[in-house]
């Protein structure tokens, strides 16, 4: 099944398109001026509407000044995201008291996420991941009759896009303003070759915080050869972030009713189990903490979505403790739920925060891990001329 949708891009990502083009190497400064050159900003009614302010977050360690972009709206939520990495590193939302509090695990500035001990963990909070969310078996696929060969960063597998992907790069940033609300939009062109998949890649990831609450992420991508591709976001989500402590109380809520079953290293073996009457089974609300003891190593797993195309949504998050809710919608066909079973308190973050085992967990919207050597799975391919685009939303509310 292709899950690409290409009928509803034209109009959408044409601007974009047009933009990118203009965002190459050789951009001048009258095209960083006008950063409000994509559609909704350009309307009378919201060109005076404030823009996303923004700041240093410190230099890279090769030295690159990168900035850390804050995105408001009218209720008083904010999202902080740096075009390192494309890194959601806060996102201040209320409780059931109108108390509002920071629910995204990560770090104050650039060099958290670059030391040596985050890049061992390899955790990547936050970050916008590419090319290839989640494993690929033994880093290899083959494609049109040719293989690829890829970093091995994970045991015998490629992770997250390999040694350096989107997570590691520096994104050019593009505040802008419009009816949803304020947005940033990152753009970041992959050279062929790159971390060894084929295709020079051109991709746009536009965050939006819009008026009801929500983050949305917006993902387009074109390729000049095909190439496979499997873009998120790696947050981590406590819902009571600055209690310090871990997740396990939050109850969870995924509509789907099988998994996909994986090996020892974490790939799938291609079977799709049902989730009935196994700890698997949130298609009512769990705690994370009632049977993730039946879990050898925790939750890390890929969930079937039972709706796989258009809009439709993904996971239901509650917290009691603060009663903040977290409501997950995607267009993709699977979810990782990840519950910071590799966290081990070597981390210590915003505030001093000890991140130790649960101290947060991942929703990642996705299409299933290892599909380029699955040809049962959803295809992630990308061809010339087709338009990759995706969009994932992170609603928050309470429930008193
Ligand atoms: C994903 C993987 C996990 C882990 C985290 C990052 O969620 O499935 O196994 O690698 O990323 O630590």
């Amino acid at each position: 099944m292709i899950s690409f949708r290409r009928s509803r891009l034209l109009a959408v990502t044409l601007p974009g398109l047009l933009l990118l083009a203009a965002c190459g190497s050789n951009q001048t400064a009258e095209q960083t001026s006008t950063p409000t050159a994509s559609a909704p900003a350009d309307s009378a009614s919201t060109k005076s509407a404030a823009m996303p302010t923004s700041a240093s977050f410190g230099k890279t360690t090769d030295g690159t000044e990168v900035q850390l972009f804050t995105l408001a709206n009218a209720n008083g939520v904010k999202a902080t995201i740096t075009n390192y990495g494309g890194t959601l590193t806060s996102l201040l939302v209320p409780d059931k008291d109108g108390k509002m509090g920071d629910v995204i695990l990560g770090f104050d500035n650039v060099s958290g996420y670059q030391s040596p001990e985050f890049v061992k963990a390899g955790p990547y909070f936050g970050a916008l991941i590419g090319r290839y969310g989640n494993r690929i078996k033994g880093g290899k696929f083959t494609l049109e009759g040719k293989e690829y060969t890829l970093a091995k960063n994970n045991g015998p597998n490629s992770l997250h896009g390999g040694l350096k992907g989107f997570d590691k790069v520096v994104w050019q940033a593009e505040p802008g303003t419009g009816a949803d609300g304020q947005s940033l939009k990152l753009t970041y062109v992959s050279k062929d070759g790159e971390e060894g998949y084929p295709g020079t890649l051109t991709v746009a990831v536009v965050y939006t915080l819009t008026n009801d609450n929500a983050l949305k992420i917006d993902y387009t991508a074109t390729t000049d050869k095909a190439t496979v591709l499997n873009l998120t976001n790696h947050a981590y989500f406590n819902l009571n972030h600055g209690a310090g402590k871990d997740v396990l109380n939050h109850e969870v809520t995924l509509p789907a009713d099988r998994y996909t079953v994986v090996d020892a290293t974490l790939i799938p073996t291609g079977e799709l189990r049902p989730v009935k009457g196994t700890a698997f089974d949130f298609t009512t609300p769990h705690a994370i903490g009632e049977r993730i003891g039946q879990v050898p190593g925790g939750y890390d797993h890929n969930w079937v979505l039972n709706t796989a195309t258009g809009e439709h949504a993904a996971a239901t998050v509650y917290d009691p403790a603060t009663g903040r809710t977290l409501e997950v919608t995607t267009d993709q066909p699977g979810i990782q739920f990840y519950t910071g079973n590799f966290l081990d308190g070597t981390l210590k973050g915003k505030g001093g925060t000890v991140y130790g085992k649960h101290a947060g967990f991942c929703l990642e919207t996705q299409h299933f891990p290892d599909s380029p050597n699955q040809p049962k799975f959803p295809s992630t391919e990308l061809k010339p001329g087709e338009t990759y685009h995706t969009v994932s939303t992170y609603k928050f509310g309470v429930r008193k």
